[in-house]
């Protein structure tokens, strides 16, 4: 409960007044008094923190490393109520994100670094229980790393897909699945075919289909778009900051955040995140589709688990190291011809994880709780 707790009031703090989810065909079809400036959200204060380095003390420093534990990169054993001083866990905490996301690791707040922090991203995790899941430094990390011999150069190429502690994927009895929106958000088709299409690119690749019904109550996958806090204790931040969460299999539980100004017709464009200030819907679905099939966050920066969606850019094809992920899971999908399935061989087995993802189909919200305990937030279980 400790860190719940914590983290509630550390957003709270930071919870800029809610507006309205807006899905607008275009940047330009914002109406201009719902424009928003993209450093106008919460994390933007983070980038104060730049050039500060173990030793210092800087005053709101202990904001940023509740950022850092809600991610993974510090131990939920931790008390929540940080000090401000820049110590040892934090540098840590510094490190390993660095190594996540290939920056160089200085263990200090560099500008390279505050700006990565400050991107809008997904929800989860990306290290869970201590272990990343993306890649740092040895671990139980799930890494594939495979060499190819060119005519003139050699490369590798490195498998950074991850899954859930434990591996959670949806039985074999379980293939067809269905998914549904809550229907107090009344969200258009235009809307709603936005996630008919992102089923389909993870469809197309395993044996697995997605089917839309109305009842949102009994549905495999239920979809909804809510502000702050919704009865998961992950509330949602406002404006950019976090933009969805997703959990592992079997819960299904899809949840966007309705601050933001969401791009709806597929053709996002160049730039028109920065300018406007909004998101692909697709790309974050596809994303966040990937975990409710089982996967984690992927350091490999151009798939789509890599946990941030970078500014100005539609992400929405299918990295190979996606496709290798879901695959191994769940099997080729026979009209799938693309396929590079990942390879034994290389592979390193991750024989320690917990046996978790033993959830079942719950619904209602101390069950929702439970589920994400056990999916996104494995350690807490042990703390409860
Ligand atoms: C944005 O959408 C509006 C409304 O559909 C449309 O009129 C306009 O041409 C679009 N602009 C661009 C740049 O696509
Ligand atoms: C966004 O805000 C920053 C700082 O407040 C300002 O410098 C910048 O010009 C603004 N950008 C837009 C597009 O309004
Ligand atoms: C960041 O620093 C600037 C300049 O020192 C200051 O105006 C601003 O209020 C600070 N922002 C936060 C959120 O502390
Ligand atoms: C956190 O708060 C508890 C209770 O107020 C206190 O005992 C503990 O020393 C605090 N920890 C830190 C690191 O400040
Ligand atoms: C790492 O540091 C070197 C030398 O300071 C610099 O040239 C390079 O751009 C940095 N790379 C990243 C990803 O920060
Ligand atoms: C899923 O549906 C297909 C055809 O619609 C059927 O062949 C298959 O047996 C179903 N799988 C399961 C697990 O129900
Ligand atoms: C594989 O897919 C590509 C592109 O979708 C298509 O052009 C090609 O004909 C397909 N090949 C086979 C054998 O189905
Ligand atoms: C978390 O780590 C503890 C101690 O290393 C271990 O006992 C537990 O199984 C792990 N939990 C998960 C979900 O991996
Ligand atoms: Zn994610
Ligand atoms: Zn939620």
């Amino acid at each position: 409960m400790i860190r719940f707790c914590v983290f509630g009031a550390f957003l709270l703090y930071l919870v800029a007044s809610p507006v309205s989810a807006g899905f607008y065909p275009n940047g330009s079809a914002i109406p201009p008094d719902l424009r928003r400036n993209i450093t106008d959200n919460a994390w933007n204060a983070f980038l104060n923190f730049t050039g500060c380095h173990a030793g210092m003390k800087v005053d709101g420093l202990y904001k940023i490393k509740q950022y850092f534990q809600h991610f993974g990169y510090i131990p939920l054993t931790l008390p929540g109520n940080f000090t401000d001083d820049f110590d040892d866990i934090l540098k840590s905490a510094v490190e390993m994100y660095q190594r996540n996301f290939k920056l160089n690791i200085t263990g200090e707040l560099d500008e390279l670094t505050l700006q990565h922090v400050v991107i809008p991203r997904c929800g989860v995790p990306d290290v869970v229980n201590g272990t990343s899941t993306m890649l740092s430094g040895g671990g139980r990390r799930r890494t594939y790393e495979v060499s190819f011999s060119g005519r003139s150069q050699r490369f590798h190429a490195v498998k950074r897909y991850s899954f859930f502690p434990g591996e959670p994927r949806w039985p074999e009895r379980r293939r067809n699945l269905t998914y549904a929106f809550d229907p107090r958000n009344a969200l258009t088709e235009e809307v709603k075919s936005v996630f008919s299409r992102a089923f389909v690119r993870w469809a197309e690749v395993i044996p697995l289909t997605f089917r839309r019904v109305e009842s949102f109550s009994t549905s495999d996958i239920s979809i909804g778009f809510y502000t702050g806090e919704h009865g998961d204790r992950e509330p949602f931040d406002g404006f950019m900051g976090t933009l969805a969460h997703a959990f592992s299999p079997p819960n299904g539980h899809f949840h966007l955040d309705g601050a933001e100004n969401w791009i709806v017709s597929g053709e996002g464009g160049d730039g028109f995140l920065t300018e406007r200030a909004a998101v692909d819907l697709e790309s974050v679905a596809v994303h966040e589709i990937g975990h409710l099939l089982g996967l984690g966050h992927s350091s490999v920066q151009d798939s789509i688990m890599f946990p941030t969606i970078t500014t100005g850019r539609r992400k929405v094809d299918l990295h190979s190291d996606d496709v290798e992920g879901v695959q191994y899971l769940y099997g080729s999908n026979p009209n799938f011809n693309g396929s590079r399935t990942p390879t034994p061989a290389t592979e390193q087995r991750d024989t320690g994880s917990g046996n978790s993802g033993a959830a079942g189909r719950i619904d209602g919200y101390s069950s929702v709780l439970t589920s994400l305990l056990m999916s996104t937030v494995g350690l807490l279980m042990y703390i409860l």
